[in-house]
């Protein structure tokens, strides 16, 4: 089964968990993943889908063993840990993400491909939290939206302290993206995210 089939029949069964009838598009990928390299450390990848951008992480040097790769749907993370086999892949709600990673595991940068757009923001809330208390300083979540302005609340952004810039856009996609770059606003102790 091709990656596109296997992606559409996957949207036609949980179209709201999926939020794409498509997987992204090549310059997507290179751009959500530009930051990485072979020095970046562990990177968390939320809604791999099908792996176009673990296969852009890979590419930019990311050691596949260095790869925690979080996804909901089984058919997905089957095909991931098949062909990613010295990835962690974790077949799971991303929501869950504070019980699976251990408390001093510390993540270079996370890449998001969630449909936020599609959730609500107490469950966007408990992500960020999450992947902001095991980032390392100075790293970055990196989220990419069909929208215009960045898929989270701004209200959200606030509380925890977070900001979010434009990383760049991509018109070579169906539909168009854009890829926002999210950091901590000032350096609160990282354990008071955590809650
Ligand atoms: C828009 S697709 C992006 C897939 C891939 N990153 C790409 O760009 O082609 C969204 C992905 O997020 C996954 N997903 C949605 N909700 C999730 C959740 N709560 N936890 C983990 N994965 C989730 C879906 O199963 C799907 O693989």
């Amino acid at each position: 089964m091709t990656k596109r089939f296997l992606f559409l029949r996957s949207f036609l069964k949980n179209p709201g968990v999926i939020g794409a009838v498509t997987p992204s598009g090549s310059s997507l990928a290179e751009l959500i993943t530009s930051d990485l390299g072979p020095a970046t450390g562990t990177v968390l990848e939320l809604g791999p889908g099908t792996g176009i951008f673990t296969e852009a992480a890979l590419k930019r040097g990311v050691p596949e063993k260095d790869l925690i790769l979080i996804e909901y749907v089984v058919d997905f993370a089957r095909i991931l840990q098949m062909r990613y086999p010295q990835a962690r892949v974790l077949c799971m709600d991303a929501e869950q993400l504070g019980t699976a990673l251990p408390p001093e595991k510390r993540l270079g940068a996370a890449v998001s491909g969630l449909p936020l757009l599609n959730m609500r923001g107490s469950k966007i809330e408990t992500m960020l939290r999450s992947i902001f208390a095991h980032l390392r300083e100075g790293g970055a979540l990196y989220q990419f939206t069909y929208g215009i302005t960045c898929p989270i609340p701004r209200h959200i952004l606030k509380r925890l302290d977070l900001k979010a810039s434009l990383h760049g856009r991509v018109l070579r996609n169906i539909p168009p993206a854009r890829v926002y770059k999210i950091t901590r606003s000032n350096h609160r102790p990282l354990r008071d995210l955590a809650r």
